[in-house]
């Protein structure tokens, strides 16, 4: 045993699960793992062509038909190892736009980060904490399902800042729920119809898109609080803000690029409201380390390969 690794240090995995999420730096795009939709003995590059579109029930979109029952991959770049696969049972199709896309249930999924007994063990321990912390869980998912998204965050999510900007009504909160769907040419946002700004989204259909630093992560969680109230004043924020340049709204002016999506759909799906949009302004600003989500055990894995992500 090294000097610097106590007995405490090597008991934690048996007694401790490791976290859900992991706050990450990567540059963006990410390109560390690449997701495919598997059907038919086909196989799809997706990794800019799937997103979240809702929690409950866990929902993802693409602009691929994958058929009934296809099988979401993702598997590491470097070494082509598989992480982890969600299988999907499609649920609806959206038209929006001149394009479609089809949304998919998760209806069971695995990761291949732990080996055994670790999985198993490390699943148990977290689902024991979730149960337990339940009543307090804004969405009150099941355990299964928490598993299942942490899959989907395989692919580190990146995260945003989002502001809206209309008479009576500003804000400017986080999001990770959010991509493109490449091949649509559709940009999506799934937003918890429970946020104070979804009804002025609706109507002005006009937001920008803030890509955030990595060093910024302590004030993206404060304004975490925005989802249930708007912000009174863009002065009181602890960043300077710049507006856009095609509408003026106000967005985060170290941002490393700053988006606006031109809303053309939204629909509920379950929990979620899924905003569907058209990139029409992109300002990239700065090159640099944006913040990313990923799931616990996708960063366990990369640091026994002597290639975890940066922490901030
Ligand atoms: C970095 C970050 C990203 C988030 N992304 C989303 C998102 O994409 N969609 C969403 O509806 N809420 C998002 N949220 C909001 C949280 O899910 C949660 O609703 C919010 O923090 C309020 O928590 P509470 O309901 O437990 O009080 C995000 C929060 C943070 C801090």
């Amino acid at each position: 045993m090294g000097k610097d690794r106590t007995w405490k240090d090597l008991a934690r995995p048996f007694v401790r699960p490791l976290p859900q999420w992991s706050v990450v730096a990567v540059a963006p795009p990410q390109q560390a793992v690449i997701a495919s939709l598997r059907w038919d003995g086909q196989s799809v590059d997706v990794t800019a062509d799937h997103t979240v579109a809702s929690l409950k029930p866990l929902t993802i979109a693409s602009s691929l038909d994958a058929g009934p029952h296809p099988v979401l991959e993702y598997r590491d770049s470097a070494t082509g190892r598989l992480l982890g696969v969600l299988q999907l049972t499609r649920a609806a199709s959206v038209a929006a736009d001149n394009t479609s896309l089809t949304l998919y249930h998760v209806a069971t999924g695995e990761h291949r980060c732990l080996g055994w007994p670790r999985r198993p063990w490390n699943t148990w321990l977290q689902n024991r904490v979730m149960r337990k912390h339940r009543a307090s869980n804004h969405l009150n998912m099941e355990p299964a399902v928490a598993q299942q998204l942490m899959i989907a965050y395989l692919c580190p999510r990146p995260v945003i800042l989002v502001s809206v900007d209309a008479p009576g009504h500003r804000n400017i909160f986080p999001m990770d729920l959010i991509g493109p769907l490449q091949r649509s040419g559709l940009f999506s946002l799934a937003l918890r119809s429970t946020n104070v700004s979804v009804p002025t989204m609706r109507e002005v259909r006009r937001v920008a898109l803030s890509g955030i630093p990595a060093a910024m992560k302590d004030v993206v969680y404060q304004l975490s609080a925005h989802h249930k109230q708007p912000l009174a004043d863009w002065a009181e924020l602890p960043f300077p803000v710049r507006a856009t340049r095609a509408s003026g709204i106000p967005a985060v002016a170290p941002a490393l690029r700053i988006r606006e999506l031109a809303i053309v759909h939204s629909q509920e799906l379950g929990s979620h409201t899924f905003f569907l949009g058209r990139i029409v302004a992109d300002e990239p600003l700065a090159e640099g380390a944006q913040l990313h989500h990923t799931a616990g055990f996708h960063q366990a894995w990369r640091r026994r390969q002597g290639a975890a992500f940066a922490e901030t």
